[in-house]
C-alpha cells in the first residue's frame, strides 16, 4: 500500500474549499487519512519541497502564493493513492482539468490550482518526511 503527501493550498483554504477536497479523497474506497494539520509554510520549507522549480520564471510567484496564508498539509494512505490523488486533482493548468476533478471544478490559474499531491513513491516518501518529520 501506498502513501502520499496532500497540500491544500492557501487558496483552497481561504475559499472555504478544505471540507469539499478532503471529502473526495476520504470517500475513495480503502484511502484514510493519518495525518492532518494547518499551518503557513515559510520560504526554506518551500524551497526544499519545490527544489525542482527553483530558477524558473514562475518559482518567486509560486513561493509567494503558496506562503501567502495556511495551507493543510495531510498524508493518505492507500491502495494506489499517489497516482489516484493526481487523478483526482486534476493536471496543473485547471482549465485543461477535466469537469469532476478538483482542479476542473474550481480553479482557473495555474499557479491558484488549488491542491499539491505528491508525482511519485520516491517525492512521497522525501514529501512525507519533510512535512511529518515524526511519521512512522
Ligand atoms: P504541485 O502538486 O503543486 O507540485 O503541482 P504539479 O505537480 O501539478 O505541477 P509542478 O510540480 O510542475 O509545478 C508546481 C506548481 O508550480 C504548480 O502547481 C503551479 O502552481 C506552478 N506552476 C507550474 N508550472 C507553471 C507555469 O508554467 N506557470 C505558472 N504560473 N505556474 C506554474
Ligand atoms: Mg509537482
Amino acid at each position: 500500500t501506498q502513501r502520499t503527501l496532500v497540500l491544500l493550498k492557501p487558496d483552497a483554504v481561504r475559499r472555504g474549499l478544505t471540507g469539499e477536497i478532503i471529502g473526495r479523497s476520504e470517500r475513495k474506497a480503502d484511502w484514510r487519512i493519518t495525518a492532518l494539520e494547518l499551518r503557513t509554510l515559510d520560504r526554506a520549507t518551500l524551497e526544499q519541497h519545490y527544489g525542482e522549480h527553483v530558477g524558473k520564471p514562475f518559482y518567486e510567484p509560486l513561493v509567494e502564493f503558496m506562503s501567502s496564508g495556511p495551507v493543510v498539509a495531510l498524508i493518505v494512505e492507500g491502495e494506489r493513492v499517489i497516482e489516484g490523488v493526481r487523478q483526482l486533482a486534476g493536471p496543473t493548468d485547471p482549465i485543461a482539468a477535466a469537469p469532476g476533478s478538483i482542479r476542473g471544478d474550481f480553479g482557473v490559474i495555474v499557479r491558484e490550482n488549488l491542491i499539491h499531491a505528491s508525482d511519485s513513491e520516491q517525492s512521497a516518501e522525501r514529501e512525507v518526511k519533510l512535512f511529518f518529520p515524526h511519521h512512522a
